[in-house]
């Protein structure tokens, strides 16, 4: 038995944005490993999509809509979920979008979006599962979506890294009030460097400024081109969690690339800088 299977099996786990690219490979894994796993998206369409995928593979799965830009909903989706099942032993909180454009391009609406969804939808997540989590006894995990883009920075990509940036001292926060509160949950911060995902779809950047599909595309390019293939990093996520590992990344020569960099720019009290290979892309 894997150390994955030995953690997981017969557990309930529950995926944010797994309509679509890592909330769906998490899905995939965790339901492999032989978890149950609410597939939550704000597509019900696509959520429902992977949840049959899953089923149809054998494993347990079931769908459910939930806009983790609202608090509400994340509190009707833990309500829901413990009723029905009475534990979660893994959260995942993965939805998040990618916006692109000057900061003062931006439309207030998609500032909005971009912070509701990548900070207060792993925040509202974390506030609605734990006090059940706590309640329901034993080992659990809550799994947040940072990125290497937690540790640089990249000019009209601004609204993304800070939130990249929030979510990285959020999780090593909320880790260590577990370990103030002795609660025996595993906070990890899920580092992806760069995995094969539909994150630079034109679709995704509705209500970017004009001008920002250029940027997207040379992404989703750069992404397509080098990008890892999802389900082995999602596989490698799971089984670092499974380790109990707060650093949970796919490509670690990334991670310590991006943190070696920003420690030296950080003693050298450095100005900002774009690198070459990053003004490539804009
Ligand atoms: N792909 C990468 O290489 C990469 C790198 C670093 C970090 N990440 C992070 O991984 C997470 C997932 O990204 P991805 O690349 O799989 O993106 P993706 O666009 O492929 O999938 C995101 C999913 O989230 C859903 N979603 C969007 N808004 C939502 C909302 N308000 N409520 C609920 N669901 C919503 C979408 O419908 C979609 O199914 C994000 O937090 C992203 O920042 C990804």
């Amino acid at each position: 038995m894997s150390i994955e299977e030995e953690k997981f099996s017969g557990g309930v786990a529950v995926v944010t944005g797994a309509g679509a690219g890592i909330g769906m490979g998490f899905a995939r894994r965790l339901a492999a490993v032989g978890m149950t796993v609410v597939v939550t998206d704000v597509s019900g369409e696509r959520a429902e999509k992977v949840a049959a995928e899953i089923r149809d593979s054998g494993g347990k799965a079931e769908a459910m809509v939930v806009d983790v830009s609202q608090p509400a909903e994340l509190d009707r989706l833990a309500k829901t979920v413990f009723e029905k099942h009475g534990a979660v032993r893994v959260l995942v909180n993965n939805a998040g979008i990618e916006t692109i454009g000057y900061t003062w391009e931006i439309p207030v609406e998609r500032w909005e979006a971009t912070l509701n969804i990548n900070i207060h939808g792993i925040v509202h997540g974390c506030r609605a599962f734990v006090p059940y989590m706590l309640k329901q006894g034993g080992e659990a995990w809550i799994a947040n979506l940072a990125s290497i883009g937690s540790f640089g920075t990249m000019p009209t990509q601004t609204s993304y890294i800070m939130s990249k940036h929030a979510v990285q001292a959020f999780s090593e926060c909320l880790y260590l009030e577990m370990e103030l509160a002795e609660a025996p949950i595993h906070v990890c911060s899920v580092i992806p460097g760069m995995l094969k995902t539909s994150i630079f779809d034109v679709d995704a950047g509705k209500g970017e400024p004009e001008g920002s599909d250029r940027h997207r595309k040379a992404m989703r390019d750069m992404m397509q081109a080098y990008g890892m293939d999802l389900d082995e990093g999602c596989a490698e996520f799971v089984r670092k969690m499974a380790e109990n590992r707060f650093w949970v990344d796919s490509q670690p020569d990334m991670t310590r690339e991006a943190v070696e960099r920003r420690i030296q720019y950080m003693q050298n009290q450095e100005r900002p800088e774009l690198a070459e290979q990053a003004r490539a892309l804009l």
